[in-house]
């Protein structure tokens, strides 16, 4: 085993996300350390189940880990109450108590619902994330946000339920389907406009040894945000880079765009409007539309301004006319403006293409 880094998020309960290779094989020490004489119920999807689950529960059993694991079929269209719900019955059935804890195995839907059925199943149990994506290791496993999606939208049922600790193995990233990865990638070129330097430079000169010291900066950067913000009150929104457009081209697509290539294309739309609209202090569009493309990510969209902008009055985050957006100023330095829609409008036409 391998850890490339532990990052402490200093929240209310604090936790360690680490960061290594081979953490899986070691699951059963890690948890055994933390949950004495508690029952582990194992939450994972039909893909990663394949390639993860036995060693993890192998690892349990041989710690003397009692578990028992549920497998929903994978995709974020179940990413819903009917899952959560199984969740719940499968808990119950199984006599989980309040001391027991749940396991979430897989990416950033498998996390969110096992968050969510951790964190309301008996008014909250601990929970352990380990997550098998790029974007579940910087962004969703960290920071405690879990909630499923209803037919009107994503994430409209959740709660804020830190976990006990994270292990992101980065072993798992290579079973990885490219698309996938590709998603995740959009979140950590964000992250690297956001706190710029060394990871934006990672980002812009990718090499694949360079990953688990490039998710390693990723949550470092995330933690110290979640640490000073928990409940996204400020600060945190500004992890909402690009995700104004993004959630009006998910929501256009009826979620067939994938989240991090929706990030990208609302990524490279607020950059090239915080150009031509004199936001930028030098300009940043080229380099940013540069590396997201050095992804195979999209940078465009089909979509109209004023299709976008009538999704975007569907969001959550809007409030009466006025809605937070996150624009770039430089790389490394970003700034929360509460807009109305004219000047959403603006920004739209001005950063289509
Ligand atoms: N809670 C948060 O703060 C937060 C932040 C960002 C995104 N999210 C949520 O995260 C979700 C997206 O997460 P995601 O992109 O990880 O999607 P996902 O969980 O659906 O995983 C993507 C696909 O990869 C498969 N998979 C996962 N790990 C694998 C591995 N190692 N090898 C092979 N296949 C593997 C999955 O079965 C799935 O088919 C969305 O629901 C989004 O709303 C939450
Ligand atoms: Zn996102």
């Amino acid at each position: 085993m391998i850890v490339e880094d532990t990052i402490h998020v200093s929240v209310r309960e604090g936790y360690d996300v680490i960061i290594g290779k081979d953490l899986l094989v070691n699951t059963g020490k890690y948890l055994s350390a933390m949950f004495q004489e508690r029952k582990a119920f194992v939450i994972t999807d039909s893909n990663v189940k394949d390639h993860y689950l036995n060693t993890v529960l192998e690892s349990l059993k041989d710690s003397g880990i009692d578990a028992r694991f549920f497998v929903f079929p994978a995709g974020e269209g179940n990413k819903n109450l009917s899952t959560y719900e199984s969740i719940l019955n499968m808990l119950s059935e199984n006599h989980c108590t309040r001391s027991d804890y749940i396991l979430a195995l897989g990416g950033g839907v498998c996390g969110d619902m096992a968050g969510f059925a951790a964190g309301t199943y008996m008014r909250g149990i601990p929970f352990v994330q380990i997550p098998t994506t790029v974007l579940a290791m910087v962004d969703s496993s960290v920071g405690g946000k879990c909630a499923v999606d209803l037919c009107q939208g994503k994430n409209l049922v959740g709660v804020f339920h830190q976990p006990s600790l994270v292990l992101c193995d980065t072993n798992t990233l290579s079973t990885l389907p490219q698309k996938y990865f590709k998603d995740g990638m959009a979140e950590v070129v964000k992250t690297g406009i956001l706190c710029g330097g060394e990871l934006f430079d990672l980002c812009c000169n990718f090499d694949i040894e360079n990953l688990p010291k490039i998710i390693s900066m990723c949550v470092e950067y995330k933690a110290g945000v979640v640490e000073r913000d928990e409940t996204e009150q400020g600060e945190r929104k500004l992890l909402n880079l690009g995700h104004t457009a993004a959630h009006a081209i998910e929501r256009c697509s009826q979620y067939t765009v994938p989240h991090g290539h929706a990030v990208a294309i609302g990524t490279s739309i607020i950059a090239r409007a915080s150009d031509r609209l004199g936001f930028s202090s030098t300009p940043i569009s080229d380099d940013i539309l540069s590396v997201l493309s050095s992804f195979g990510l999209p940078t465009s969209t089909e979509y109209s301004p004023e299709e976008l902008l009538l999704a975007s009055r569907m969001d959550k985050k809007s409030q009466g006319n006025e809605i937070s957006v996150i624009i770039p100023e430089k790389i490394g330095h970003c700034v929360i403006r509460s807009i109305d829609f004219d000047v959403l409008s603006t920004i739209y036409e001005a950063g289509i293409s």
